[in-house]
């Protein structure tokens, strides 16, 4: 077993385990990644306030993400493929956060289906929407996840559009892989990879493939996202989305203070202040600079979380002292499955919030929920003077 004290312990790992092409579709940027850097650079200029002499005995991380409680504010974030990163990835995934009390959410374009995850998990889990044109396929969408017992909806509306990740295309990005000459002297290599994926029949995107139609290659992500998604999703049917779902709703990919107060008046219980990762509109800030502002704007009338670059328990602990309510991770638990399947995930988590709990404790705190901007050092200029 490999000593594991950092997420960057289990990155390594990952690329080592996995295919090219799956590696390099978690850890791409869109064009130039500038907003995938900026993610983790502008973590890094936020400082913490050391304070001694207090008394750090009964710390507790524990908390509340819409009204759900959790071992410590952190999601895992949707991420697609998942299922390619590790045989069933998304049932590993989901078992390690159930096991840890985190909440697991399930991406549209997942590998393991809705079904195939409720059937191997034990707590409802979220599962979070992407819009395609057929209407009927939608409504459907909403009655499965209905019927697994998801106790949230997170509506991405981040992505009607795909920002261009150059190594997808270079690779031949799909589920599963293409044998391509270049692809086979890869999966050679990734032996592991291959035997666990031959035992498993999850190979598909397993919610659409045989459920929505109108794609002339159903393996491509792209093609999905180019043929089927919609691309006039507007707040009129975010609104009406809003009304097919009875319970709490999250809307993920908000970057601007005047889409934050659209999301509270369209009756979502929160927000994902997010850049999808740096995936998407590269040159957009970075998700904890712009935190601020959308925060002024929206107040205490929403639950205000956020995503993007968050590596390590002291990310957390910046974005939460920044006045967010909860926080997710996408590629720091996809590193850990890669490098170790459900442990991994589990190592993850570990990781992640020993370091949140031990720099709450140096910062002279005992409760995540007492964190605030008296914990920071923030440049001055953080947030930048924009035209
Ligand atoms: C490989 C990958 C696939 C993703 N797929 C989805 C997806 O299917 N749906 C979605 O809403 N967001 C998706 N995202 C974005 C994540 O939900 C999240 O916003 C992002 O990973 C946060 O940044 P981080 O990876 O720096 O933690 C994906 C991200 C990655 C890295």
């Amino acid at each position: 077993m490999p000593v594991i004290t950092c997420i960057e312990d289990l990155k390594r790992l990952h690329r080592r385990r996995t295919p090219r092409m799956f590696y390099d579709y978690a850890e791409s940027g869109s064009w130039t990644e500038q907003t995938f850097r900026d993610n983790s650079t502008d973590f890094e200029k936020i400082r913490l306030r050391q304070r001694v002499a207090v008394d750090m005995a009964g710390r507790s991380t524990a908390g509340t993400m819409i009204g759900q409680d959790v071992a410590m504010p952190v999601a895992l974030a949707p991420v697609g493929m998942t299922g390619m990163q590790r045989a069933d990835g998304e049932i590993k995934a989901a078992r390690a956060a159930e096991k840890f009390g985190v909440p697991f959410t399930l991406s549209t374009m997942s590998i393991c289906s809705i079904e195939d995850v409720a059937a191997h998990t034990e707590k409802p889990f979220w599962f979070q929407v992407y819009t395609l044109k057929d209407d009927d396929f939608m409504k459907r969408l909403f009655a499965r996840a209905k019927a697994a017992n998801c106790s949230a909806l997170v509506i991405t509306v981040d992505l009607q559009v795909m920002g261009q990740r150059h190594k997808d295309i270079k690779n031949g990005l799909s589920a599963p892989p293409k044998l391509t000459l270049a692809s086979m002297l890869d999966l050679a290599t990734k032996i592991g990879w291959g035997l666990e994926m031959l035992g498993t029949r999850r190979r598909f995107f397993g919610n659409i493939v045989g459920h929505a139609r109108g794609v002339s290659d159903p393996s491509s992500l792209s093609t999905w996202i180019a043929e089927a998604f919609d691309p006039s999703l507007d707040w009129d049917r975010i609104r009406e989305f809003r009304s097919w779902w009875d319970g709490p709703v999250i809307l993920k990919g908000i970057l601007d203070a005047e889409d934050a107060r659209r999301a509270a008046e369209v009756g979502a219980d929160a927000i994902v202040v997010s850049n999808h990762g740096g995936r998407q509109l590269d040159g957009a800030l970075s998700s904890i600079r712009v935190l601020p502002s959308i925060l002024d704007a929206v107040g205490d009338r929403i639950e205000v979380h956020l995503d993007s670059g968050i590596r390590t328990g002291q990310d957390v602990l910046k974005a939460l002292a920044m006045g967010a309510k909860a926080t997710y991770v996408g590629r720091a638990f996809v590193n850990g499955l890669g490098a170790m399947g459900e442990a991994g995930v589990t190592r993850a988590l570990e990781v992640i919030h020993r370091e949140l709990d031990t720099s709450m404790a140096l910062c002279g705190e005992r409760d995540v929920a007492d964190l605030g901007r008296h914990n920071l050092l923030v440049p001055r200029d953080f947030e930048g003077d924009w035209a």
